[in-house]
């Protein structure tokens, strides 16, 4: 490659140029945050970092990880956290968000009296962590928006030293961070776009909601992420595995916009024929992505055909891939059962469930957590594939943290 010989393979440039492309590819705005944070850290070896979104006047906390904190299973509890900080110079993330120009911090507790702005050491009190160097980013896309704020935390050096960042970092993470920004908004944009067309399936089925598809996405992410680990599966792969899944999970009822109002929005028990209609949800679900034009295409038309199926049969449609165009599609024609239901499926059909359970509709009330994990347990091994229960079990207390990132207003 031409760069290759220009900048030689190890060059910072070529290394932030291969990373952009990576990063190009991913859709789903929560997987490209977790990229950019992770590549910026490693470029550093910074132990921890964490990504603030603007929305209106405030800086959301959107990401983090911590090396030393989140360690093994449970640790992306963490990650499901919900706190504002305002763009004001009192803050160091809002001092960034306001001048629009990196900061560097040798040591976060030494910080010169006459700045505008204090560390704020809360968190370093509760965790008895220990900030030391800084490296704080504004996130700015095209047209000059800001979009964000990354920090980085704890630069290291070879040995495992906490040591300020140095002036290669300063450099390039900044310039990383500029095409990185283009991205983040491009994700952003994808994920509204999706819950406006489920917005389309919300206006006929008031139990699917936005908080809805986007904590069935989540569920399924953080399942796939475990039962892939378990296998062993390379890191890149995951994250554009689960990429596409969360977007694919988020649609697999919007078939629904299909169904007759009466029959959808019954308030009550449905009669053998009025759920016989709502099975054609699956179908025409996976209609609308027959084109196969992408693995996110494949996927989606995978859960949404395949969410209702079981693990010993009884499921349905029970539809080959071939057939949904049928206009006399005969349901239960081939049967699928097992591994035969696509793995995202599959998951889907844990993490639907779990939700509906968890929730009211027209024809139940919520049910507790005990209530929740006692029903999927009995049905594990018949409706659901047993190992995705368990996964589930093993990582509930994410689950919980996700339910609270995307809590419903009931009353609403
Ligand atoms: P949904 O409400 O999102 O429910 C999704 C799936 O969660 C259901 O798929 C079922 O497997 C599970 N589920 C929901 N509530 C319960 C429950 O109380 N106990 C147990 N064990 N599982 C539960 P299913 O049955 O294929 O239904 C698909 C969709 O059909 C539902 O989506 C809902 O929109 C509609 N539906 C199903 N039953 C009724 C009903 O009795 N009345 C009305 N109005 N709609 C219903
Ligand atoms: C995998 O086994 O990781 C692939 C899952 C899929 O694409 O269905
Ligand atoms: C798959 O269905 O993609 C994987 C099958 C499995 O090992 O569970
Ligand atoms: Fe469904
Ligand atoms: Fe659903």
């Amino acid at each position: 490659m031409l760069e290759e010989q220009c900048l030689g393979p190890e060059s910072p440039v070529l290394k932030i140029l291969r990373t952009t492309d990576e990063v190009n590819q991913l859709k789903d705005v929560d997987t490209i945050l977790d990229k950019i944070l992770f590549e910026s850290r490693r470029f550093a070896n910074a132990d921890a970092g964490s990504i603030f979104l603007v929305e209106k006047d405030s800086l959301i906390f959107s990401f983090v990880q911590n090396e030393t904190l989140f360690k093994g299973e449970g640790a992306n509890a963490a990650l499901y956290q919900n706190f504002a900080v305002p763009i004001s110079e009192h803050s160091i993330v809002g001092y960034v968000a306001k001048t629009r120009q990196a900061l560097t911090i040798d040591d976060a507790y030494e910080l010169d009296p006459a700045l505008p702005f204090s560390f704020n050491k809360s968190f370093d009190e509760k965790s008895g962590y220990r900030t030391t160097s800084m490296l704080t980013i504004p996130l700015i896309a095209q047209e000059s928006r800001l979009v964000g704020v990354m920090q980085l935390i704890n630069a290291r050096s070879a040995a495992g030293v906490v040591e300020p960042f140095d002036v290669d970092a300063r450099t390039y993470i900044p310039l990383f961070c500029n095409n990185a920004s283009v991205a983040i908004e491009r994700g952003i944009m994808n994920r509204e776009l999706i819950l406006r067309m489920m917005k389309m399936a919300e206006l006929r089925d008031p139990t699917e909601t936005g908080t809805h598809v986007q904590r069935v996405g989540s569920y399924c992410a953080e399942i796939y992420g475990t039962w892939a680990s378990r296998r062993g599966h390379a890191a890149k792969d995951i994250k554009r595995v689960r990429d596409n899944l969360r977007l694919a999970a988020m649609l697999h009822d919007v078939g629904k916009v299909g169904i007759p109002d009466a029959i959808l929005k019954k308030p009550g028990k449905l009669t053998d024929e009025e759920f016989d209609v709502i099975k054609m949800h699956t179908i025409f679900g996976a209609r609308l992505f027959t084109n196969l034009t992408s693995d996110l295409d494949r996927m989606s038309m995978e859960i949404a055909l395949c969410h209702h199926e079981k693990w010993d049969l009884r499921g349905y449609p029970g539809v080959p891939y071939e057939e949904v165009w049928d206009p006399a599609v005969k349901m239960g024609c081939k049967p699928r059962t097992g591994e035969d239901i696509p793995l995202a499926a599959r998951i889907c059909a844990v993490a639907d469930v779990y939700d509906a359970l968890s929730s009211p509709r027209s024809y139940k009330e919520p049910f507790s957590d005990e209530k929740c994990l006692e029903i999927l347990q009995k049905d594990a091994g018949t409706h659901f594939d047993p190992e995705i229960v368990e996964i589930f079990v093993e990582i509930f207390d994410v689950i919980k943290a996700i339910r609270g990132k995307y809590a419903e207003n009931w009353a609403g």
